[in-house]
């Protein structure tokens, strides 16, 4: 058997041959450093600024509003603690929702070992987080909301521009993590509202460990990172320039083909997929919002069967149960759980998730591969 057919693009994108050839000059070539100020280090600091300029074409902002991280993790870790740091005369209070990535959650508890109060905010059936419910939650002494914009499990988008009106109002700085969203849907910050927003590389088709954080103008961060002034102050350490430049150039495929090619392609895929596994098992439950959701991501749980058995049963298909942090184990994925999914239903879940590389003859194949899956499974299950 070849390799299996790839649907965990949430887990981790393959980097696109067009941002592979944007990076390999700056790994066979371009030595400088771009603090530097002779010729190489200049040219370095030349393709660092072009790649500013790419992310924040697409987000909508000022090259100088974008920070380049480490990555998705360091990026929330430099929102939440950069702003409670830097803010806490103001009050000990943030907001954030119950189905955030582990790069939030573990950052808001490790607040709250520091002394911040912390609500955790709950989601409905289809995993939104409603705006009133934000609303309830803000306080005199609130400092920030983090709500991400989409979730890396269902792929449910959250109103970020509603919620960011109710924190606004009551001052409050507000953070998406659009790790899962940038390259996927229009991004744009101005019409989000957005204080702070989230960008990992690699759900994007760049590398792995490169990542951005926007900071609007105006917003005082304290670094997590301390040292020499690279990224306006605000993140420490030698710019890591290809990466960089891959993840501008994944930016500029997004502006100029990417997000056309996630509404007209992928998302009549992903469709195909969901109708091909629906129509062959019976009782298959989509998890996540029918339509406010990304393009690329099916959730679907087969009741009474275990999801890691499913894919264990095909490994035609390289996909996941749940978040790929959380893999590895029977409990049910805490997401799942936060919208009331009963446990026999959760325990089932799959999630199917494609990308700009996905072809048409992929989803035929791993359709008929799921739905033999399934079937063994459960013929499996009635013989025991
Ligand atoms: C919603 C979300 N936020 C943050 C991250 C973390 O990003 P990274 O893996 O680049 O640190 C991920 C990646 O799994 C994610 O899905």
């Amino acid at each position: 058997m070849g390799d299996p057919i790839y649907l965990d693009n949430n887990a981790t994108t393959p980097i696109h041959p067009w941002v592979v050839a944007a990076i390999e000059p700056y790994l066979h070539g371009h030595p400088g450093n771009p603090s530097s100020s002779h010729a190489p280090g200049l040219e370095a600091a030349a393709a660092v600024a072009a790649a500013r300029g790419e992310v924040a074409d697409l987000l909508g902002c000022h090259p100088d509003e974008v920070v380049f991280t480490g990555g998705g993790s360091e990026a929330d870790n430099l929102a939440l603690k950069g702003v409670a740091w830097a803010h806490r005369h103001r009050g000990r209070h943030l907001v954030v929702s119950a189905v955030e990535h582990p790069a939030v959650l573990e950052t808001a508890r490790f607040l709250a070992r520091e002394g911040w109060d912390i609500t955790v905010v709950g989601v409905d059936r289809t995993g939104r987080v409603q705006p009133e419910a934000v609303t309830a939650a803000l306080r005199d002494d609130t400092v920030l909301v983090s709500v991400m914009h989409s979730n890396n499990e269902t792929g449910t988008i959250n109103p970020i521009a509603e919620i960011a009106t109710a924190a606004h109002a009551r001052g409050a700085l507000v953070h998406t993590d659009a790790a899962q969203s940038t390259g996927k849907v229009p991004i744009r910050v101005d019409d989000l509202g957005v204080d702070l927003l989230t960008v990992a590389g690699h759900k994007l088709h760049a590398p792995k460990g490169i990542g951005a954080l926007f900071v609007r103008r105006g917003v005082i961060l304290e670094p997590v990172i301390h040292g020499a002034g690279h990224e306006g102050g605000r993140r420490a350490g030698t710019e890591n320039v290809p990466w960089i430049v891959g993840l501008g150039a994944a930016c500029a495929l997004a502006a100029s083909e990417g997000l056309d090619a996630y509404a007209t392609r992928v998302r009549p895929l992903r469709d195909r997929l969901h109708e091909l596994l629906a129509a062959a098992i019976p009782g298959l439950v989509l998890n996540g919002h029918p339509e406010h959701r990304l393009p690329n991501t099916l959730n679907v749980s087969v009741p009474g069967v275990l999801g890691r058995r499913i894919l264990e049963a095909c490994p035609e298909v390289a996909a996941s149960t749940g978040s790929a942090c959380h893999e590895g184990d029977d409990v049910v994925s805490g997401v799942l759980g936060a919208m009331g999914v009963p446990p026999e239903v959760a325990h089932g879940a799959l999630r199917l998730t494609l990308g700009l590389l996905t072809t048409a003859e992929e989803i035929e194949v791993a359709g008929a591969a799921l739905v033999r899956a399934v079937a063994q499974v459960r013929a499996a299950a009635r013989v025991r």
